[in-house]
């Protein structure tokens, strides 16, 4: 068994550019295949430098946005326009109205991305009116259920899902010890972790998506991500420690820049 590709670039800028043309590749095959792309997009910081190659020349019009549906693998319970939910930067940079003005973006009301093949979960609904985490990810899991994606094993086989790595090793909001790796939920709500910010209830994806998916990038940069990367990508293998080792399969491709991987046995 040989493990996942690693790419290691000098800079996070320049990861960022790397993930981003990936995305491209993998979403194009996937609607000159079968006439759709489903991306189930990461959580936290990292995609945001993504999220603006992907905005601009060359690759926003490289893009098959018309065929592409964007799902989320994790969200935190709060409204898609509080600074921590996961959609907003996807939001202020992919569904900004400012693309028309500046003449970049497509067609699709000054908007690269048709707003009807963008899926996160339900949350203003759920807070609005307070039906909780659990009723977000059942609903996800619905419409996920409902959509056109090829199934293994009963899971969604995504074109590509991203993901980033968390201090302690998490991916998706699958913290260390989380019952979510066992479960058979396609979608599940995730209490507040109190190790990690923010300190807020989630919901995600089960982490099994990660095995069936067509393609999978990890995106992972900075001096910060070291510590932990030299653990997951370490010889010892316990994804319930470690739960970014679920990524860590052949297929799935790691984009790390060279400080994140200062402390690898490379
Ligand atoms: C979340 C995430 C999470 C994230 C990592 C890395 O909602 O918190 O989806 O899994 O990807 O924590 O976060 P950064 O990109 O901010 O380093």
């Amino acid at each position: 068994m040989t493990g996942p590709a690693i790419e290691v670039v000098a800079s996070p800028a320049a990861g960022a550019a790397l993930a981003a043309e990936r995305i491209v590749r993998a979403l194009r095959a996937a609607v000159e295949a079968r006439g759709r792309a489903d991306w189930a997009t990461s959580g936290g910081s990292t995609p945001v430098g993504i999220y603006q190659r992907l905005s601009v020349p060359p690759l926003v019009d490289e893009m098959p946005w018309a065929g592409v549906h964007v799902w989320w693998g994790d969200d935190r319970y709060v409204p898609r326009d509080h600074p921590a939910s996961n959609v907003k930067a996807f939001d202020d940079i992919l569904l900004a109205a400012s693309a028309d003005e500046e003449g970049t973006a497509g067609t699709h009301g000054g908007r690269p991305i048709p707003l009807e093949n963008v899926h996160p979960f339900p949350m203003g609904v759920a807070i609005g009116e307070d039906r909780g985490a659990t009723w977000a990810a059942s609903t996800l899991a619905d419409e996920l259920r409902a959509a056109p994606l090829d199934r293994v094993d009963g899971w969604p086989v995504f074109d590509l899902v991203i993901v980033g790595v968390g201090a302690d090793g998490h991916l998706l909001s699958v913290f260390p010890g989380s019952a979510a790796i066992e479960s058979t939920e396609l979608a599940l709500a995730i209490p507040a972790p109190t190790h990690i910010e923010p300190h807020l209830e989630r919901v995600t994806l089960n982490p099994a998506v990660l095995g069936v998916a067509r393609a999978v990038i990890v995106a992972a940069f900075g001096a910060d991500k070291a510590p932990v990367l030299a653990s997951v990508l370490g010889p010892e293998k316990d994804p319930r420690r470690w739960p970014a080792q679920l990524a860590a399969r052949e297929g799935a491709t790691w984009i790390l820049d060279e400080a994140s991987v200062a402390r690898l046995d490379r």
